[in-house]
């Protein structure tokens, strides 16, 4: 494959707009504090410890996030805060109030046992900004090994847990907070109010950030940054490219032109039912159908690392060579979210984990197309809030994740059109129930499987020996951890009955009642 091309990323930093500021230092949760502070209207980037950007006047504030290190490690974490500390508004969660105890001549010690869970917070001083209108006492949610155990005259405690005296502290005469517990996480009941008092109270935002500004300000910046250029889209079907496809068609109308390939291996009627979704939305739209491509370079594959490949493979020659034909394009348009770009932050120091899509990697050099990705800045139920300010189908931003292969990993061994076939019918009885049933949107990813297994039968009076399909449904945020769900045995009796009576080469379903890990969502 031929080398990325330029990276001339459009709407990848905000200006002229208040933002929070997050400094990284690999907590999980991390993402997690930006998505509360987001939904709060308020912009805000993450960015590794160790790499802190120009800090300009749009930045009102800064929160340094929790650590799996711990501040009496002799590597721990430990950036110059003197351009930040007492200069601006800062919050440190957790790790972050640890290393600022410690930065001011507090104590930090192991503590003497693992805080983890929920505990009781008393608040201690209501009156303190950070603390305006906190029930007392409040639930909140610790996890860390290391505890303060004393604090420097200058920092005030305003509040306690039963075990934990300094969980939340002010340092007198600045605007500087510490706290041990998460106010991120769910359990930690006035979490997102505490967050409010901290944006909305001590640093001043005004809460502007919305879907609608962001539509406006992205639109407004796609047209001036891209001009009269052509731009190129490959759309999936799935969510984010949809997008990404509806804000450039607002900016920039027909000078967008999106590719959709049919590789064979989507849902049944997918293709043309999206393709006319597609236009219908207004969309200038290509779609090719390379089925009969990809089913003849996989004849006789059986290795799902080798199917993945050649799938990647030909869906890069099948666009390059549509992409090709549209002479003066500029621009290559990518449906990127942010947690896609977000550096992840080892705490040895962080390294770029960006993951580059299967449509990027092969683009041929002599187009010349630099990068434009929309999404870049939003995580995933942003996108979906973006998608629906622009009055887009719920139907296509509700939709599950469906892999990039396709059925093609989803047919164990090799594949063929009649095994698609079958497989397209089992799955599209499967979803249509979960729809039919009000357990679609329950449901985070469904599909199925067609197992290279053939059983015994009884259908009427005949003996079958024929293929078995797997059910598979799970729950999940981000797919990288999932459980299995709990579907009712009626809709599991009748999906089984349908599927063997209606899908001829069926004759036994089975439900998948693994969670990831160790087992994983795809069979392949
Ligand atoms: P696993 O099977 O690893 O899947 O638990 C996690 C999520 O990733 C999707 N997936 C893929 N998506 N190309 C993709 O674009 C792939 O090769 C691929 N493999 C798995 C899977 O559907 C689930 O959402």
């Amino acid at each position: 494959m031929s080398p990325s091309p330029r990276r001339h990323q459009i709407t990848q930093e905000v200006t002229d707009m208040e933002k929070i500021l997050i400094l990284d230092f690999g907590s999980q949760y991390t993402q997690l504090i930006a998505r509360r502070v987001r939904e709060l209207n308020v912009y805000c980037e993450i960015h590794p410890f160790n790499k802190i950007p120009a800090l300009d006047a749009d930045i009102k504030g800064v929160i340094l996030s929790g650590s799996p290190a711990s501040v009496r490690d002799v590597d721990a974490p430990m950036p110059d805060l003197s351009q930040i500390k007492g200069k601006m508004p800062l919050l440190g969660v957790c790790y972050g109030a640890q290393l600022l105890a410690v930065l001011g001549g507090g104590e930090v010690e192991s503590a003497p046992s693992r805080e983890y869970g929920r505990a009781m917070l008393t608040v201690v001083a209501p009156e303190d900004p950070l603390m305006i209108n906190i029930p007392s006492p409040t639930q909140v949610w610790m996890s860390h090994g290391d505890t303060i155990t004393s604090l420097p005259e200058s920092y005030k405690i305003i509040g306690s847990t039963e075990n934990v005296k300094a969980a939340a502290y002010h340092i007198k005469n600045e605007k500087t907070w510490g706290i041990q517990f998460h106010p991120e996480v769910y359990h930690s009941v006035a979490g997102k109010d505490l967050l409010a008092n901290f944006v909305y109270g001590i640093c001043g935002c005004s809460g502007t950030w919305s879907p609608d500004s962001f539509i406006e300000t992205t639109v407004k910046e796609l047209k001036e940054k891209i001009g009269n250029d052509r731009v190129i889209l490959g759309l999936s079907g799935g969510v984010d490219s949809s997008v990404a496809a509806m804000l450039l068609n607002k900016a920039i109308g027909n000078q967008l032109t999106c590719i959709f390939v049919n590789n064979g291996l989507l849902r049944k009627n997918e293709f043309n039912d999206v393709l006319d979704s597609y236009k219908g939305m207004g969309l200038n739209v290509i779609g090719v159908d390379a089925s009969e491509k990809f089913y003849n370079d996989l004849k006789g594959v059986t290795d799902p690392e080798q199917k993945r490949k050649i799938i990647g493979r030909d869906f890069v020659e099948v666009f390059n060579a549509e992409a090709k034909k549209i002479k003066d394009a500029k621009w290559l348009a990518q449906g990127t979210i942010y947690p896609d770009v977000i550096e992840s932050c080892s705490v040895k120091g962080p390294s770029a984990t960006i993951k580059s899509h299967h449509n990027v990697g092969g683009l041929p050099k002599e187009m010349h197309l630099s990068i434009v990705e929309p999404l870049r800045l939003l995580f995933k139920d942003e996108v979906r809030r973006v998608g629906k300010a622009m009055d887009m189908d719920p139907k296509l931003l509700g939709r599950h994740p469906f892999p990039g292969p396709g059925l093609g990993i989803r047919i164990l061994g090799e594949v063929t059109p009649e095994k698609v076939r079958v497989l397209q019918e089992a799955d599209n009885i499967f979803i249509s129930n979960l729809r039919k049933a009000g357990l679609y949107d329950q449901v985070w990813q469904a599909g199925v499987m067609l197992l290279p297994v053939q059983s015994v039968g009884v259908m009427g009076d005949e003996r079958t020996y024929e293929n078995c399909v797997a059910l598979r449904a799970v729950i999940s945020t981000d797919g990288m951890t999932a459980d299995w769900v709990h579907l009712p045995y009626d809709f599991l009796a009748e999906t089984s009955n349908e599927i063997i009576n209606k899908v001829h080469g069926v004759n036994r379903v089975v439900y998948d009642i693994s969670s990831k890990p160790p087992a994983t969502i795809e069979w392949e």
